[in-house]
């Protein structure tokens, strides 16, 4: 099984991972989970994130064929369309993000200039579609439950798990945003964990944990099942969705979820101008 080079790039304020994932035996690599950033109460994006990414591709003269998302982020913007126009690479996101664009063109109200179809990126892929990076082979898993288009990119012996399961200390992703299943996940979950014991899961994000002091990224197969205090072997489906729902009850919003979901539904284009040449974000009251 090939093993792909993953360097990981960490957004604190959203801890969010962005990976770059780097065919071993060419210079061909894939980006995947790219973050914007945004300063909300100023309503300013910056590329600081994006740069640190475009600094390791050029520094080790890859070649992007592919910027990924595994799914539509509630709590960050996306950087692809900027790293896309800089460093070329074709997008790709879960063929469900129709779904996605539905209920969130209606949420913000978009006009027709929004295309729901998906058509804002290159691919969009099912359960059980490959893919290629130079001489790497990836695959698709669709694990929905976070939101219905989540997918998990599995390229060697790696995972790209999304938001599924986080850290085995910290557990699994909510599943209270539009659209999100507990019941979905839980069966999502056990795709993932189906895998080789020793394929190497790479999360979207950490939150460190109690006992914890430091953010982690990476662990194993074997390691979730042995340990992951929501979804360890012999945890049942109706157990984990009386815990999932009960939690997610408790859970404030993310931050950035209005400006992300309106940005990350175009594949990161901010919204079309208005008639005074100004862009801007809409602000849904009493909705989500
Ligand atoms: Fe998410």
């Amino acid at each position: 099984m090939t093993s792909p080079l993953v360097t990981h790039f960490f957004d604190e304020p959203t801890n969010t991972f962005s990976y770059v994932v780097q065919d071993p035996d060419s210079k061909a690599c894939a980006i995947l989970d790219s973050v914007l950033d945004f300063d909300y109460a100023a309503g300013r994006t910056d590329v600081r994130s994006a740069e640190e990414i475009i600094a390791h591709v050029r520094e080790h003269d890859l070649d992007v064929e592919w910027i990924l998302e595994t799914h539509v982020h509630a709590d960050h913007l996306s950087a692809a369309p900027y790293l896309h126009e800089r460093l070329g690479g074709k997008t790709g996101i879960g063929a469900n993000i129709t779904i996605v664009q539905d209920v969130f063109g209606k949420a913000f109200n978009a006009g027709t200039e929004f295309a729901r179809d998906g058509s804002q990126f290159d691919a969009l892929f099912k359960e059980g579609d490959t893919f290629t990076i130079g001489g790497l082979e990836g695959h698709v898993l669709h694990t929905p439950g976070h939101t219905p288009a989540c997918l998990t990119y599995v390229i060697g012996d790696a995972a790209f798990v999304g938001d599924t399961l986080f850290m085995p200390d910290f557990g699994t992703a909510r599943c209270d945003f539009p659209g999100g299943d507990a019941r979905a996940l839980y069966q999502s979950i056990q795709k993932v964990l189906a895998l080789p014991p020793d394929t190497r899961l790479f999360m979207c994000h950490d939150y460190k944990a109690p006992q914890r002091d430091v953010f982690k990224h990476e662990t194993t197969v074997a390691e979730q099942r042995a340990a992951n205090i929501h979804v360890h072997d012999g945890v049942s489906e109706d157990d984990f969705v009386r815990m999932r729902t009960e939690r997610d009850a408790t859970l404030a919003m993310p931050k950035l979820i209005i400006p992300s979901v309106q940005v990350n539904m175009r594949g990161g284009d901010m919204p079309p101008a208005e008639d005074n040449g100004q862009v801007y974000l809409k602000v849904p009251v009493n909705k989500l």
